[in-house]
């Protein structure tokens, strides 16, 4: 049988493991074994792509091998120490490495066509240098994104005013060389290849600035949506069929997660991508605003409400993960289960920072899945719940998404805790979220303001239900 052979039933073999590896990634129970389904069908893939070239003269074991080396070694150790909070950072970090893998594969092929040792066709070279565009936007883009997020750089720094004029500027001359220097080619000079990619780095830059801190998940989805794209466009300058088939997969996961985001958050991404949302808080003093007075509940009080109720519901924010509070959680849910209690936990779909980030965060503490109840399972049970207990969240519990059609987040699907019959909301003071927004929730008749930081008052809370 032919050598040939065997290298295509490996690479469609690791392009099912692809496909089932990404369906288990939907689904929290499935989600660690489709990681390693996945990661092994990559693993399936490079192999047979380095026993491939033995068919040909060239081959650069040395330089792979050291590649792979440096690689894995700085990719598992980065993975290993980065905090659950940083995960978005990280991401960032790794898309940016992969849009640079574009510009330099971009690069390589328009040095060769422009140095007499290539004679590409109009296609191929649009291909190319759609490749080295998107590649550097992902690139410098993820850079800054990365910045942003590690509060490296601030929003107001890098922005400047009418910022939308300059980057459709940026569009029509990006647009422009590349059509240029595909039609135009072989009258094109190296030089202006040079100033292709800078501009195209800039551009990168320029395309993040604009958009507010918090909005950087998104932002960060549709770039890793945009190297996707780049692979898929490396796949067919090489050839490459399963280096299309990943590019494609991540295109339309990224594609799709960006959607996904910015529909759970009633927003369109023109509105993320233009900016402003997000990327500025102001702070309110604990207690009061202008005549609305928000009541506090001590500890000790919290934890009577809680050990003499039927059913408790905690709901989980981007405070819990910043709190690392979420095995304080579990403890306390251990604790009230004990005594008869029902506990169950509501997520929703954008609370935290990144998409499934509560979700991993419980599964970290060996919450059992069964006790996650997502957005539509949630809101129906509960007016029969006894107490809710909000975790460091706030605008994906706020009531002004339902009752207010002039706030930024009217229409974003919440979660309706101020139906429970008790509400205690644990927090650190009075402040905004995220979406920078007074929340109409925390002056509530039946809610409850437990002030601290949510780490702290989960395990004063455990305490106080020990002593009952
Ligand atoms: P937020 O609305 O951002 O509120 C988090 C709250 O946590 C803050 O108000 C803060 O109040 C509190 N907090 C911070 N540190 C704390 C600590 N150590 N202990 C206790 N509380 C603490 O969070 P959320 O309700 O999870 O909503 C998520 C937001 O992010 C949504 O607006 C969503 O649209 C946006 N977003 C999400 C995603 C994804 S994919 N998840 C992507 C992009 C945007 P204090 O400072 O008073 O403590």
């Amino acid at each position: 049988m032919e050598f040939q052979f065997f290298i295509d039933v490996a690479l469609l073999l690791a392009a099912i493991m692809f496909i089932i590896g990404l369906r288990r990634l939907s689904s929290p129970d499935t989600a660690r074994t489709g990681n390693l389904l996945a990661a092994f069908g990559m693993g399936v893939a490079i192999i047979a792509m380095l026993i491939y070239p033995l068919h040909s003269a060239t081959n650069n074991y040395l330089w792979i091998a050291g590649g792979m080396v440096v690689g894995s070694v700085i990719g598992q150790q980065a993975a290993m120490k980065v905090k659950l909070t940083a995960m978005p950072q990280l991401v960032s970090l790794f898309n940016g490495f992969g849009g640079a893998c574009a510009v330099l594969l971009g690069f390589i092929e328009l040095y060769k066509a422009t140095h007499g040792q290539s004679q590409p066709g109009v296609g191929e070279l649009l291909i190319v240098v759609f490749t080295l565009l998107v590649g550097s936007v992902s690139f410098t883009g993820s850079m800054l994104a990365f910045a942003k997020l590690d509060g490296r750089v601030k929003d107001r720094k890098v922005t400047f005013r009418n910022h939308q004029y300059l980057n459709m500027a940026f569009i029509a001359i990006t647009l422009g060389m590349s059509v240029y220097i595909a039609v135009a080619y072989p009258a094109v000079s190296f030089g202006l290849v040079i100033a292709f990619i800078i501009v195209s780095l800039i551009y990168g830059f320029s395309f993040v600035a604009p958009i507010g801190g918090a909005d950087m998940p998104v932002v960060i989805s549709l770039l890793n949506s945009f190297t996707g794209l780049t692979a898929a466009a490396a796949g067919l300058i090489y050839d490459n069929q399963i280096m299309l088939l990943g590019g494609v997969f991540v295109g339309a996961a990224g594609t799709i997660l960006t959607v996904l985001m910015c529909q759970a958050m009633n927003r369109s991404l023109l509105n993320v991508v233009i900016g402003g949302f997000g990327s500025s808080a102001s702070s309110i003093a604990p207690g009061a605003t202008g005549d609305k007075v928000a009541r506090s509940i001590t500890p000790a009080d919290a934890a009577i409400l809680l050990y003499y109720s039927k059913s408790v519901v905690f709901v989980p924010g981007y405070g819990l993960a910043v709190a690392q509070a979420q095995k304080d959680c579990k403890e306390l849910d251990e604790l009230l289960e004990a005594n008869g209690v029902s506990v169950k936990y509501a997520i929703h779909p954008v609370a935290g920072r990144m998409p499934g980030h509560m979700n991993v965060l419980l599964a970290e503490a060996d919450v059992p899945y069964p006790k996650l109840l997502d957005l539509d399972e949630a809101n129906p049970i509960m007016d029969q719940t006894d107490v809710v207990v909000v975790v460091g969240a706030n605008d994906v519990v706020n009531p002004s998404a339902i009752d207010e059609p002039g706030s930024p987040i009217y229409g974003m699907p919440v979660l309706e805790v101020w139906k429970a019959k008790n509400v205690i909301v644990m927090k650190r003071s009075l402040s905004v979220g995220y979406a920078g927004i007074d929340n109409p929730l925390f002056y509530h008749e039946r809610n409850h303001m437990l002030f601290g930081d949510a780490k702290q008052s989960m395990q004063e809370l455990a305490r106080e239900v020990k002593e009952l």
